[in-house]
């Protein structure tokens, strides 16, 4: 039987937390499937955390993260290394995740090696070219260079269809954060951290908080702060709020300058995966201008106040467990508040539901490259949620 070479490429924690599940699948097909992972490390110790967590060994490490770095940085950082990594590898199909410029880079190499691009999370859109940026043009470029679209919901399948994509081409799969946090949540797991340890989840309401999108770098995330300060000293005997700082010295410098010293304000460092998904689960809720944060949240049923103006993914503000509410100061303390004061909207919001994955995803996606490439008759099975 022939064999395929498949790359996986990424770069950030997001990235690597929903490619973790694909890589794994594709090791269990040693017969058809040579699989080689590449990552850029745009993150370093944020994507370390979570390939020491899945046990992935990169075969190759283009380390190219700095400190500070611009979009130019990791855009020709990415390509110039990708490039050396192609042309030695010669893959049948490079795999990319989502809406980085890892992503992109990653798309943009193996087009100029003429190699097949497989696109993970597939046709998520704002329709607004500067929000979330440059992630939003990351996907639509990504979209164009990409030979097999691996959408999420059916919205995603919907908005790739809208831009002319063939339907062919296209794999409702579910997304594979859903099979990553279907493996890490454990009502029985036990925090190492010390502070995490010892926060009174029985009698206190846990607000978790993180921040890191470029285009709230600043006044915004300052706002956002001031709000959880004016939460903190409001309700001071209920609430425990629980932030773990991005790593971006931007973000920290302005989170130090808000919030250092705040009681009831706990700051922390980027969690790994396996204690942050079992935090989420024992939050009250959650704000935040994460991506990822948005779907898995609703799994866990836990109301989500989306910290942007933008969301590609309506799903689950359809499903009423999310909701955006921006960076004005007024607006976070007064969403916030009424989560923390009135029960029955509490409860509107925190019913559980799934429209982003049901933990099959990875394996969808293998089992799609297998038969496109001929190695199965076994024609995927699509997921049916999300609309
Ligand atoms: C990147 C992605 C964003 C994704 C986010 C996930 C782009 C343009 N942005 O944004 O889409 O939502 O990752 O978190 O692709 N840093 C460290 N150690 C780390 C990680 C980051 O020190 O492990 C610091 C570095 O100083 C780095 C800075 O954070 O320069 C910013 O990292 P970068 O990848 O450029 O942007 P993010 O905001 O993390
Ligand atoms: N996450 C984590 N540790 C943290 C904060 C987040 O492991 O301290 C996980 C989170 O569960 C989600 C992912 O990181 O799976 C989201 O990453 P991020 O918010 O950085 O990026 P985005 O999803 O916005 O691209």
């Amino acid at each position: 039987m022939s064999r395929i070479k498949v790359m996986t490429v990424f770069g950030t924690r997001p990235e690597a937390i929903k490619m973790a599940p694909v890589v794994l699948e594709l090791a269990k097909y040693p017969e058809m499937i040579t699989p080689v992972v590449a990552v850029t490390a745009q993150h370093r110790e944020m994507l370390d955390q979570v390939l020491s967590l899945f046990q992935i060994e990169p075969h190759h490490d283009l380390d190219i993260m700095c400190k500070g770095q611009t979009l130019f940085d990791i855009t020709c950082r990415s390509i110039q290394g990708l490039n050396q990594v192609m042309a030695q590898e010669k893959p049948d199909i490079v795999l990319v995740h989502g809406d980085t410029t890892t992503t992109f880079a990653g798309a943009l190499t193996a087009f100029y090696h003429q190699i097949a691009v497989g696109h993970v999370e597939a046709g998520l859109r704002t329709h607004n070219k500067y929000s979330p940026f440059p992630e939003e043009m990351n996907r639509k470029l990504t979209g164009s260079l990409t030979d097999l679209h691996f959408a999420p919901t059916g919205t995603a399948r919907e908005n790739l269809l809208a831009e002319a994509v063939g339907p062919e081409s296209i794999f409702v799969t579910g997304n594979t954060v859903i099979d990553a946090l279907k493996a890490t949540v454990d009502p029985a797991y036990r925090f190492a951290d010390n502070i995490l340890q010892q926060v009174d989840y029985a009698t206190l309401k846990i607000i978790l908080v993180t921040t890191h999108r470029r285009e709230n770098l600043g006044e915004p995330m300052r706002r956002v702060y001031q709000a959880l300060r004016d939460i903190a000293a409001e309700f001071s005997d209920k609430v425990e709020i629980v932030f773990p700082v991005h790593k971006n010295p931007l973000v920290r410098k302005v989170v130090q300058e808000e919030l250092g010293g705040v009681s009831q304000v706990k700051l922390i460092d980027p969690l790994d995966y396996q204690p942050f998904a079992n935090l989420m689960a024992r939050s009250h809720l959650i704000l935040t201008d994460s991506g990822g944060i948005q779907e898995e949240a609703p799994a866990l049923g836990k109301p989500v106040l989306v910290l942007r103006d933008t969301t590609e993914r309506p799903e689950a503000i359809e499903a009423g467990t999310v909701k955006l509410i921006g960076t004005d100061r007024e607006k976070v303390y007064a969403a916030t508040k009424l989560l923390l004061t009135n029960q029955a909207e509490y409860e509107r919001m925190s019913n559980a539901c799934n429209p982003y994955g049901d933990g099959l995803a990875a394996a969808r996606i293998v089992k799609c490259v297998l038969w496109k490439y001929g190695l199965t008759r076994e024609r995927p099975g699509q997921f049916c949620g999300g609309k």
